[in-house]
């Protein structure tokens, strides 16, 4: 039987790609966009290789539109077999300048969205008795970085949740996979909201906020394409005990294999050497 799987956030990037990635082998891939406006190129690719893709309105911060995709799904197809939370942004700004509604909006997005979405379609995956839930995290979602703490702290709460509900819905069958990406070149940096009080630059940490944003930039260039996390999930999706965690880019597998290995102390010698 063919398998049926929802992506958050297709727009563009890791999402776009692992629509394509999915319906190219054999998924009936149904495509969450936030705004069906911004779903031409998955529309053309559709059309010229006739793919089993369908385009949903899906906004992770609104209730009524998650029903209705989920909802959708069920009377087409009757079964979800994987869902991918994707969808997601970053909030810049050290975090004395960040306000509290702006981080509130990101957790809400990154990850009260993820809960909403997986909470839909957790008991059509318990009725079956089999599904997969991704949960796209980030190397950032187990090591913290200055001028992102409010991201990197959703991603910290989607590993812990992620990590919690494989314990819980392994009786039924239904596996919880964790996909940590280190930088990768998609319109997420493009797609990031600077704090209102960052913009400003009132405060004194412009100068440290032009610092990390010069290194993302530097980081950008050599970045991995989001074609390998799509290649990644597939994999993971076609194996019969996948890992609980897959890491995607060298500088992610680098920097995540160093927390292990050193002490706390060597590592944030590392971290403020290299890194920041
Ligand atoms: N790029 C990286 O270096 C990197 C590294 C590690 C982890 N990640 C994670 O990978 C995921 C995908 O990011 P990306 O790199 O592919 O960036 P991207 O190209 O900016 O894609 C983000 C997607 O999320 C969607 N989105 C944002 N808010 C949404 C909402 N409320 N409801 C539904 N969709 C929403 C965006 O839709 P709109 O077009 O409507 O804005 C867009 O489709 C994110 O969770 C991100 O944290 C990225």
């Amino acid at each position: 039987m063919r398998q049926v799987a929802l992506i958050t956030g297709c727009s563009s990037g890791i999402g776009y790609e692992t629509a394509l990635r999915l319906a190219r082998n054999g998924f009936c891939t149904y495509a969450g966009v936030r705004n069906t406006k911004n779903s031409d190129a998955l529309e053309k690719k559709i059309a010229k290789e006739k793919l089993d893709l369908n385009i949903l309105q899906l906004d992770v911060n609104d209730k009524s539109s998650i029903e209705n995709a989920v909802n959708q799904i069920k009377t087409e197809e009757k079964r979800i077999d994987v869902l991918i939370n994707n969808a997601g942004y970053g909030l810049v700004g050290f975090f004395e300048e960040l306000r509290l509604d702006e981080i509130r909006s990101q957790f809400e997005t990154n990850f009260f969205g993820v809960l909403s979405v997986t909470k839909k379609v957790i008991p059509l995956m318990r009725e079956q008795k089999s599904g997969t839930i991704i949960n796209i995290s980030s190397g950032a979602g187990q090591v913290g970085f200055p001028g992102i703490s409010a991201y990197v702290s959703t991603k910290f709460a989607i590993e812990g949740f992620s990590e919690s509900l494989m314990y819980e819905l392994f009786p039924f069958g239904i596996r919880v996979i964790i996909i940590e990406p280190g930088v990768i070149k998609t319109n997420f940096f493009h797609n990031c909201i600077v704090s209102e009080k960052s913009s400003e630059k009132s405060l004194s940490y412009s100068n440290s906020l032009k610092k990390i944003q010069k290194n993302i930039e530097l980081m950008q260039e050599h970045a991995t394409p989001p074609v390998e996390v799509a290649k990644v999930i597939l994999q993971a999706l076609k194996t019969d005990e996948p890992k609980q965690r897959y890491v995607v880019g060298n500088d992610a597998a680098m920097i995540l294999e160093a927390k292990k290995s050193l002490s706390d102390i060597e590592f944030k010698k590392m971290m403020m050497q290299n890194i920041i």
